[in-house]
């Protein structure tokens, strides 16, 4: 763990899923009829969380069957107790060392993950191996460089204006690469073919600024990290901030976007 990654907690379910999971349950939605997957395939989730996307395959792609690949035992155990369909098999591991057997899976994919792994090419070179020739191996990450999601992205500006260091916690300032052009890069590197990038955007509507805050105290994700490491002043001073920065519509509500990029590509 380096200093920039002590705060990317992964671990509690619930809280995960009032941070993101409630808004990556939306970019699935939008995933999904990009990739084009057909029906009754073998897919594979690397990094599925709480199921958030795993939920959205089985409800939209009548998948043959479904493994989910998670490093935290806390999501595993609430993807299992979340999505209980017959098809889905959840376990714990990790996306630089698959578990599974080369050329096993005729979908591979991984959803908000990749630039949380330390090795991302050993993690898309794996993504290939397990997929059949042919096959689909697709990804998407938040458009963390251009600003585009949001709400986290007027977190950490709110944090840094408070406090210089938190900059360097902020993924804007870490996953530089999350980008088309990085993203077609390390797909390429990988020896992926017919590799295509789109963008994914969802609104993110907070009802009120509680509804936005909570989430971020939770601990779960790295500005929930950052935010319940600061002393009480500092987080109190932050939270102040931010209900002052953040804009409103008439009815109170906290109206964002949230944009990722999506790459989609052939194994061979
Ligand atoms: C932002 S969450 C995304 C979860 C889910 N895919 C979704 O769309 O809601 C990132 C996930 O990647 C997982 N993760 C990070 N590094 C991993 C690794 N090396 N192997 C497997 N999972 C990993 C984390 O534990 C966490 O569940």
């Amino acid at each position: 763990m380096t200093p920039s990654t002590q705060n990317d907690a992964w671990n509690a379910g619930d809280s995960y899923e009032a941070f993101m999971g409630r808004w990556s349950r939306k970019v699935a939605s939008r995933f999904l009829p990009w990739l084009g997957a057909g029906e009754t395939l073998d897919w594979l989730e690397v990094g599925c969380g709480t199921g958030a996307l795993s939920a959205t395959i089985l409800a939209r792609c009548n998948p043959r069957s479904l493994i989910g690949i998670e490093q935290s035992a806390g999501f595993v155990a609430t993807a299992q107790q979340n999505v209980t369909d017959a098809r889905a098999a959840f376990q714990l591991g990790d996306g630089q060392a698959l578990p599974l057997d080369d050329n096993s899976r005729d979908v591979v994919t991984s959803a908000l993950v990749l630039n949380f792994i330390p090795d991302i090419p050993k993690a898309l070179s794996e993504m290939r191996r397990v997929a059949r020739p042919g096959g689909a191996v697709a990804f998407y990450v938040w458009d963390y460089p251009g600003g585009g999601l949001e709400f986290v992205r007027a977190f950490w500006r709110a944090a840094t204006a408070l406090d210089p260091n938190a900059s360097g916690f902020a993924e804007n300032t870490r996953f530089q690469f999350c980008t088309p052009h990085g993203l077609t890069e390390l797909a390429q590197a990988a020896g992926l073919q017919a590799i295509e990038c789109t963008a994914l955007e969802v609104p993110t509507v907070f009802e009120d600024f509680e509804n936005y805050w909570r989430p971020f105290t939770l601990g779960t994700g790295p500005a929930p990290g950052y935010c319940v490491s600061l002393a009480d002043d500092a987080r109190e001073r932050l939270r102040e901030k931010l209900h002052g920065d953040l804009p409103r519509r008439e009815d109170g509500a906290i109206a964002l976007r949230a944009k990722a990029w999506a790459i989609k590509a052939v194994a061979v």
